[in-house]
């Protein structure tokens, strides 16, 4: 059995919908979340699952919050951490101590739009591509080995509600597929800090694509 830590920070929609995976092997261990307020705090102790509420603004700094969330999360022992909508920008020490097994979901077809308002910012630029896409953390924000991308087409009238709507769909496949290969055993970082897909680079499909008729309606 492989444990799991997921942090949130809101609604966590796409916490729920690795624990509605229901993983073989895989067994959520805890959700944590920096606002004690977070929807997605409820419905994990709903499903019977240990809830922690670490309030960021009780803390000095954010070193100090960072030292007390990693102690929360090391009491459940973790294999794997997952960023499910944390909204945190996390410490060089925090993230050091989690390499090769802390993952994130950006929405957005890094490496454009890093940051927030990813949505907005990707209908301003005008592109035709927008997305998601699953990666290793790295000290530098929104930064770090892909895993797993989806796309989808930007289409005439979207408004940035549509848009994110679109992308929060394919935001549920692929995380808990990329969480699923990493409880498997078929994900991991090598020592060069690449993504290793089955024992090689690329060996695995690493993409997800919308038909192409969905970008011609
Ligand atoms: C998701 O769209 C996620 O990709 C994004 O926050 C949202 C959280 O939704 N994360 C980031 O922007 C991280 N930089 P959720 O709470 O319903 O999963």
């Amino acid at each position: 059995m492989k444990s799991i830590v997921i942090l949130v920070s809101g609604r966590g929609s796409n916490m729920e919908a690795i624990v509605r995976a229901d993983i073989p092997g895989a067994r959520i261990a805890a959700v944590i979340s920096n606002r004690p307020d977070a929807a997605g705090l409820s419905f994990a102790a709903a499903r019977g699952i240990h809830t922690v509420a670490l309030d960021h603004k009780a803390f000095a700094d954010r070193a100090a919050f960072d030292a007390a969330l990693a102690e929360a999360i090391d009491a459940f022992e973790p294999d794997l951490v997952v960023l499910a909508g944390f909204m945190r920008v996390l410490t060089d020490d925090f993230v050091r101590r989690y390499d090769g097994r802390l993952l994130n979901i950006h929405p957005s077809l890094l490496p454009s739009f890093p940051g927030l308002h990813t949505h907005r910012r990707a209908l301003e630029a005008g592109v035709r591509l927008h997305g998601a896409t699953v990666h290793f953390v790295t000290p530098t924000l929104d930064c770090g080995p892909i895993v797993l991308q989806a796309a989808v087409s930007v289409r005439p009238g979207d408004d940035e509600a549509a848009l994110a709507a679109r992308v929060l769909e394919q935001e549920h496949r692929i995380y808990p597929q990329a969480v699923r290969w990493f409880v498997d055993g078929r994900l991991r970082l090598d020592a060069a800090g690449r993504v290793m897909v089955d024992g090689g680079e690329f060996s695995a499909p690493a993409a997800v694509v919308p038909a192409i008729d969905e970008v011609m309606s």
